[in-house]
């Protein structure tokens, strides 16, 4: 069973284009709704509630589980994988391994696979400027910035911090609202940049590809976005080629998890998704 985790509905995003990607294999979603937002708070409570999460999904009979949420991946993930799991393996001796949507992302944004130090690529400064739509606390931790920078010292990288944005999706804020959100953020961004267009941007938080096409008229039209959804599904791919022991169940089984359910942002969800979705509250 897959397990896939966000602060709530956004991670949909993520979980589609997962079953798209591996449509035979069992999921279980679980939304953290009743503490989102996660991009706000301190990073001791992302993760602590990522954890906590964690232990559900595992609970639920998860091997393998994608962190989807962007703020709980850069703050949480590395301890998480590095500290977390060998002690949790200490305790109850079942091997589980959890991925995140970074290291999909920085692969997608320049060009190189993790470990892989290309020269040509890094020679090629096509991409010379990239832009990161992210929450607050996605922001302020540099991860992105950092670890483009590291790969590809010739791409400039530039943040632009939305902080309420995810909430108002969350809630299922009307799209001429979100609109002048978006417009305010690609704004600040311009100013920036003093004016200077970015070639490529990553939104670099689940919740924003539900309104990718809004972001996509508030930029200049040329502008690539790179797709955190399409990314993630394509690493989870090759990943469990490598290491199917991970994922033995295979009926097409999805179940929805919710600790705290609430229906506003469900009919944008629904739209995305293509159908109704039925959360269980936990
Ligand atoms: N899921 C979070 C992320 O991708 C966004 C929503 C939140 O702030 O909790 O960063």
């Amino acid at each position: 069973m897959i397990g896939v985790f966000d602060s709530g509905f956004g991670g949909l995003t993520i979980h589609h284009a997962l079953i798209n990607a591996l449509p035979g294999k069992d999921f279980v979603y679980l939304g953290d709704n009743k503490n989102a937002p996660y991009g706000t708070r301190p990073p001791i409570d992302v993760l602590t509630l990522t954890c906590a999460g964690l232990e559900t999904l595992f609970a639920q009979g998860c091997t393998l589980v994608v962190v989807a949420c962007n703020t709980a991946s850069v703050v949480a993930l590395r301890w998480i994988q590095q500290q977390w799991l060998p002690a949790r393996l200490k305790q109850d001796g079942i091997r589980r391994n959890i991925l995140g949507i970074v290291v999909p992302t920085i692969e997608a944004a320049t060009g190189l696979r993790w470990h892989e130090e290309n020269k040509d690529v890094a020679n090629d400064t096509h991409n010379s400027t990239i832009a990161v739509f992210a929450t607050a606390r996605t922001v302020e931790t540099g991860t992105y910035p950092f670890e483009i920078r590291k790969r590809r010292p010739d791409i400039k990288v530039v943040q632009q911090a939305c902080p309420d944005l995810a909430s108002a999706i969350e809630a299922g804020a009307p799209r001429t609202e979100i609109r002048k959100m978006i417009g305010h953020y690609v704004a600040q961004l311009n100013g920036q940049l003093n004016n200077k267009k970015p070639d490529s941007v990553i939104l670099g938080c689940t919740h924003y590809p539900l309104v990718a096409d809004i972001f996509a008229e508030a930029l200049p039209p040329d502008v690539a976005i790179i797709h955190q959804p399409q990314a993630t599904a394509a690493a989870l791919k090759d990943y469990i080629a490598t290491h199917p022991e991970y994922v033995m169940s295979e009926n097409a089984h999805h179940v929805f998890l919710s600790t705290g359910f609430s229906a506003e942002a469900l009919p944008l969800i629904e739209k995305f998704w293509g159908g109704k979705i039925i959360f269980q509250n936990i």
